[in-house]
């Protein structure tokens, strides 16, 4: 008897349309509705900040070298994910990021919480050359990154551009000293007060190894080091923060 009403559904293209539509409506209106009843779909979180004018220069060049191609920057409520590389990512910790580099291409591991993990050596010697560090590796080396002096003259532009795109994001402010604060963060003998009462945690100091020369190097340590770090988990309740 089923077998026969099935069949009438099989041999009838416009009857099996319309119970097609019908069933991919039900889904899709289960899993959409919810979300108009909730005002943003962002939790709200503190700490969450735009980068510092280096660590957005270290994303240019993140981006640039395509390393977003092996690497992902979202963990996964999953449980492996979460003992492996730390707490599920939040969408609050990209509501800065323009493009969001949540990626699906895992070659190498998720970045999203690297920061902090290595200590600053480490991470200019494993960009040097990967296999130094981890003789496995299949990670391509970027040694010109240590000699490349980074060219920021246009970083304010850029603070500006991303503030015209969410004007929750840079103060003008942060707009006028970005140039300071980029060479600031980098230098052992800058200003950190003031770089870090604009940029809560911001990591300062030489990264590269040379405090001589601001080279593409310091400025993608600075951002790798900043990653997944903002937020802090010990006060952090999901059920207390989303609206
Ligand atoms: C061809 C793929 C590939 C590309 C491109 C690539 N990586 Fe990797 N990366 C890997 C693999 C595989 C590993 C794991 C082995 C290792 O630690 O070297 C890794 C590891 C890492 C780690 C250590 C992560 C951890 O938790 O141990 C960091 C940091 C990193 N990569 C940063 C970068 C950056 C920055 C770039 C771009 C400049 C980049 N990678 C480009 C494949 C890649």
């Amino acid at each position: 008897m089923m077998y026969i009403r099935h069949k009438l559904v099989e041999v009838n293209v416009a009857l099996m349309t319309v119970l097609v539509l019908i069933t991919v409506s039900i889904g899709g209106i289960v899993e959409i509705m919810p979300l108009f009843t909730i005002e943003s779909t962002i939790e709200e979180v503190d700490g969450v900040r735009p980068y510092s004018p280096l660590e957005l220069a270290g994303r240019n060049i993140y981006i640039r070298e395509g390393c977003y191609n092996c690497h992902s920057q979202q963990i996964r409520p999953f449980r492996d994910e979460v003992e492996r590389y730390g707490h599920y990512s939040l969408a609050a910790e990209s509501k800065f990021d323009h493009p969001f580099q949540w990626g699906s291409k895992r070659t190498g591991p998720d970045l999203a919480r690297v920061g902090g993990k290595y200590s600053n050596d480490w991470q200019v010697a494993h960009l040097i050359d990967p296999r130094a560090v981890v003789p496995e590796s299949i990670m391509p080396g970027y040694p010109f990154l240590a000699e490349r002096e980074l060219k920021m003259d246009d970083v304010a532009d850029h603070l500006r551009t991303l503030q015209l795109i969410n004007s929750e994001s840079y103060t003008d402010e942060q707009i006028e000293f970005a140039l300071a604060d980029l060479k600031a963060q980098a230098d052992p003998d800058g200003d950190h007060e003031a770089v870090q009462a604009r940029y809560p945690k911001a990591v300062v100091g030489d990264f590269d190894g040379n405090p001589d020369k601001l080279t593409e190097m310091d400025a993608l340590v600075a951002y790798l080091q900043m990653l997944g770090t903002l937020v802090d988990f010990t006060q952090y309740k999901p059920e207390d923060l989303v609206q």
